[in-house]
């Protein structure tokens, strides 16, 4: 099938490659410039695992095209799939400007009836609001919106696009699922599961994921502040929970707390929403207070463990908000270096991928090349972010780096075994501390 999509981010990207992968001709389009310009290269303008390989597989393929605007990728397409950014407002609620104006280039340069479809996380009746601007643009004749939202995860996208757990189709008509059924039936003829819905209800059930997802995380965080206050093992309490099927071991890894550009804002809309329709959700508000505590229980953790972090070096190990992605947007550990810097404390911090990210949205953050440089010095040492190369850090040079060897290891990277030969003074997250004597 011929297919449009508008929007090459995170989500717009994988679902381009994958389009094309999957034997469609697609063309994507953004309003930035140079992101086009990059992925005409092959280049995506963002870190993701694999993605540039398979990018320039389907461009070399001649099924997979980017134009620089709307008005070249629209035209002809019978699918247009809407990828752009829903930020939040200041009040919380979902920004759909974006979304809007993208309408708004489907109304005007649209030939035939094509199918459009949301695959950005709006909110429930966002439908509603695509409907009647398509229907107020003047043309003849009404075109159909349909629901499709991506379950795909920064730093597995190709795969959890290609390999999806359910693909979730939300439409109010025959044809709506029909064209959609085409999209998606190599998925399909290999056995992936399909749901079919209203639109109203697929909108809703991706925040119900997103915000269930992000309850897991914050029941884990807490149950690791009450591990660490009985001196118990919160990974032995999680694995115990993780063996009931019923529970399921994902997203109980307690930490820092959740970011990223989608659990936290998905939360704040979600709790709108409910209040819009007269249903007032404090779950989501404890989901978010605990996600808080998370990060200000490693904040603590620093203060106690340098005697006061005011005039201290803290070095941070990792920037992004979660391996495996160069994203720093809602990154808890960009947060936790504001606030040791606004506790007096001087930071350094370093990241495989993210630091440009970093550097941009935090020009006073020091950066440094490498772990062992970012450790110079240091009176303390707070593992942010779980990227495998930290499982393997020297602990005996950084000790020799370092003015005193103190790790507060928030994401529980490090193996004990090798805290306890290198004799560095250490804090995990749900467990107790080990000071060697
Ligand atoms: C999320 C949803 O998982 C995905 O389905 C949706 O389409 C988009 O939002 P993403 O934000 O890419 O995906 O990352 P995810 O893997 O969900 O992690 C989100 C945050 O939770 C990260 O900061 C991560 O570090 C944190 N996390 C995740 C934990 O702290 N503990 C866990 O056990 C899992």
């Amino acid at each position: 099938m011929r297919i449009a999509v508008i929007g090459t981010g995170h989500v717009g990207v994988p679902t381009c490659v994958a389009l094309s992968h999957i034997g469609h001709h697609v063309v994507g389009t953004d309003l930035d410039q140079e992101k086009i310009g990059g992925l005409q290269q092959g280049i995506p303008p963002f870190f993701e695992p694999g993605l540039p390989e398979a990018l320039v597989t389907e461009l070399r393929s001649g099924r997979l095209r980017f134009a620089s605007s709307s008005g070249e990728a629209i035209p002809e397409s019978e699918v247009l799939f809407l990828c752009v950014a829903t930020e939040p407002e200041s009040d919380g609620r979902a920004n759909l400007d974006a979304l809007e104006r993208a309408a708004r280039d489907v109304a005007r340069f649209a030939t035939g009836d094509p199918v459009v479809v949301e695959k950005s996380t709006v909110p429930s009746g966002t439908s509603e609001r695509l409907r009647r601007m398509l229907a107020d643009s003047g043309r003849e004749i009404d075109l159909e919106v349909v629901s499709n939202p991506e379950f795909l995860r920064q730093g597995s996208a190709l795969r959890d696009a290609l390999d999806p757990e359910r693909i979730l189709i939300g439409a109010d008509s025959a044809r709506g699922f029909e064209v959609m059924r085409r999209v998606y039936d190599p998925l399909i003829s290999r056995g992936h599961r399909v749901i079919e819905t209203d639109v109203r209800t697929a909108e809703l059930a991706k925040y119900a994921c997103n915000s269930f997802l992000a309850l897991k995380i914050s029941y884990a965080n807490a149950l690791a502040s009450l591990c660490e206050r009985m001196g118990l093992d919160v990974g032995v309490v999680t694995e115990v929970m993780g063996a009931d099927t019923r529970i399921g071991g994902a997203f109980l890894s307690p930490g820092l707390g959740f970011g990223g550009s989608c659990l936290p804002k998905d939360l704040v809309a979600f709790e709108l929403l409910a209040s819009d329709h007269g249903y007032e959700f404090p779950l989501l508000r404890e989901i978010r207070a605990l996600n808080e505590e998370a990060l200000f229980s490693v904040l603590r953790k620093v203060e106690d463990a340098t005697g006061g972090m005011k005039g201290k070096r803290i070095c941070l190990l990792g920037l992004s908000y979660k391996p495996n992605t160069d994203d720093v947007r809602g990154s808890p550990a960009i947060e936790l270096a504001r606030r040791l810097m606004a506790g007096g404390a001087e930071v350094v911090g370093y990241d495989p991928q993210a630091m440009p990210n970093a550097k941009s949205e935090m020009g006073s953050l020091e950066l440094a090349s490498d772990p062992y440089e970012a450790s110079s010095a240091a009176d303390c040492l707070v593992i942010c972010t779980e990227w495998s190369e930290f499982a393997h850090i020297d602990l005996e040079r950084m000790k020799r780096e370092m003015r005193s060897p103190v790790v507060v290891d928030a994401r529980m990277v490090l193996n004990p075994d090798d805290v306890r030969r290198a004799r560095v003074e250490y804090y995990p997250t749900g467990s107790p501390p080990s000071i060697p004597s």
